[in-house]
């Protein structure tokens, strides 16, 4: 019996994959510059492969993968029926309102927002009542208010460096954000006894 890890490619598999290498699962071909997307530990007990970070909960609710590591934005986004059973603490940021700082929010009047979260999105300005527009990006999201396309944004702050330089502030936070482990339902009854050992082990890194 193999757990499979879908990971989501980028920042958080770099992470993900030290905690890995930290609980002592040797990945011999692997290397951040390779291509290949499955690697196998050396005791063929654990296997990873790296996803885009959107289709990490559909493999895991699939069961593609035992075991999902993504962040909780995605999971925000993107629900799927699959445990949430760890906060890893790692990927740690915030999901943000951000615009220019001397053009603060008129609630009241249509707010066209650019984001590549339109679910999140539409549900925070929502409950507040208001009215929106919501531009779907796939990326540089921060480029809309500087070109006009939107009025403000929504999108992951981590170390802010992005605002900074393009010239823009965070008007409001959404709520924090930090990566997750998920197990699909049927794999954490039928593969518990590989399972629960490999969470018990996370949890010590913690
Ligand atoms: C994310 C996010 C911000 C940036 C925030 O983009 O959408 O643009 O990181 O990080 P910071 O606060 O540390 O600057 P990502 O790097 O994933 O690239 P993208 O624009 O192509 O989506």
């Amino acid at each position: 019996m193999i757990i499979r890890f879908a990971l989501a490619k980028g920042r958080v598999a770099k992470k993900a994959i030290e905690l890995l290498v930290a609980l002592g699962y040797i990945f011999e071909d692997y290397s951040e510059k390779s291509r290949k997307l499955i690697f196998t530990d050396t005791t063929g007990t654990v296997e990873f492969f790296l996803v885009k970070s959107p289709d990490v909960p559909i493999y895991v609710e699939k069961g593609a993968a035992d075991i999902g590591i993504v962040g909780k934005d995605v999971l925000m986004e993107h629900p799927a029926q699959v445990y949430e059973m760890l906060n890893l603490n790692i990927g740690r940021c915030k999901m943000c309102v951000a615009g220019f700082k001397d053009r603060p929010i008129l609630y009241g009047k249509k707010l066209v927002v650019g984001t590549k979260y339109p679910v999140i999105a539409k549900e925070y300005f929502h409950t507040k009542g208001q009215s929106v527009d919501i531009i779907k990006l796939n990326g540089s999201v921060e480029l809309a208010p500087l070109i006009g396309l939107s009025d403000c944004i929504v999108d992951i702050v981590e170390s802010g460096n992005t605002l900074k330089e393009n010239g823009l502030n965070v008007l409001e936070e959404i709520c924090d954000i930090s990566s997750r482990l998920i197990v699909n339902q049927v794999s954490l009854k039928t593969k518990h006894e590989l399972i629960d050992p490999i969470i018990k082990e996370f949890k010590t890194q913690l």
